[in-house]
């Protein structure tokens, strides 16, 4: 049996099952999740903070990159597996095409993940006709942190909310098969959920989008420092990891995560 496949995550949007994602960085978690029935691995640049201790994803390397999509790879079997391209990584079309095909072809990633707008649809289309599959990131882009000022809720006042959801459409057109929307307002994520044919997956986007994702570690209450406000600690409540990822993923499938009070 071959891993999952983008048809079957667009399948289960139209048939309204919830997709569950978390980020995987090793061969050990891949394992567990992959056991416990998570059905997107995102080796995300978060890495950078809570594996390497960094203050942001921003010194994240290519290299790095490669390196944990491999052991991720080698953990699993059967999940789809999504990697982010690292800061810097995609600021021309020819750049982020030869660094995608490294992700996919020394790491094993099936999709790479982009974070940012409008500007970024060409490269996008660069991407998807040389038969990549993208998906786009919006609302709180932590590879902006220093331009945006801090980790904070985008998409609060109607006009940069407008914005967002032009974005969302004009990725959607430029090629994205999936899209990821950090830290807005649900009812926002529910908008743009429904405008959209693409899967979109919140992380604190509300209950309303088509999956969720969440860091690993977060959700296991064992990043350092303060994790956020959507986020819960799944293994409060569970004796083990293996029961807190499978209570994470029954939770997101029967609606249960997250609560649309504790969302923006
Ligand atoms: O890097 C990451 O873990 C991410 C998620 C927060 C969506 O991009």
């Amino acid at each position: 049996m071959g891993r999952l496949t983008l048809t079957k995550l667009q399948k289960m949007k139209r048939q309204g099952e919830k997709i569950t994602m978390l980020t995987a960085y090793d061969a050990s978690f891949a394992a567990l999740l992959e056991a416990a029935g998570v059905e997107v691995l995102l080796v995300g640049d978060s890495l950078g903070m809570v594996i390497q201790g960094q203050e942001s994803t921003l010194s994240v390397t290519m290299d790095d990159m490669v390196y944990h999509c491999r052991n991720v790879s080698r953990g699993s079997q059967c999940t789809f597996m999504l990697a982010d391209m690292p800061f810097m990584s995609y600021a021309t079309p020819n750049q982020a095409m030869d660094n995608a095909a490294r992700l996919m072809r020394e790491g094993g990633a099936q999709m790479v993940k982009l974070e940012g707008g409008r500007l970024l649809g060409e490269i996008v289309e660069h991407l998807t006709a040389r038969g990549i599959p993208v998906c786009a990131h919006l609302g709180l882009l932590p590879q902006s942190v220093h331009r945006i000022g801090g980790y904070r809720v985008q998409g609060r006042e109607e006009i940069s909310a407008r914005r967002i959801q032009e974005d969302a459409m004009i990725l959607q057109e430029a090629g994205a098969d999936m899209l990821i929307l950090e830290c807005v307002p649900a009812r926002l994520g529910s908008k743009i959920t429904d405008a959209l044919k693409i899967p979109v997956i919140s992380c604190g986007a509300g209950p309303y989008c088509d999956g969720q994702v969440l860091v690993l570690y977060d959700m296991l209450g064992i990043s350092p420092g303060k994790s956020p406000s959507f986020s819960r600690n799944f293994l409060e409540g569970t004796s083990n990891i293996p029961n807190a990822i499978q209570a994470y993923v029954s939770a997101v499938k029967k609606n249960e995560f997250p609560l649309l009070e504790l969302s923006y």
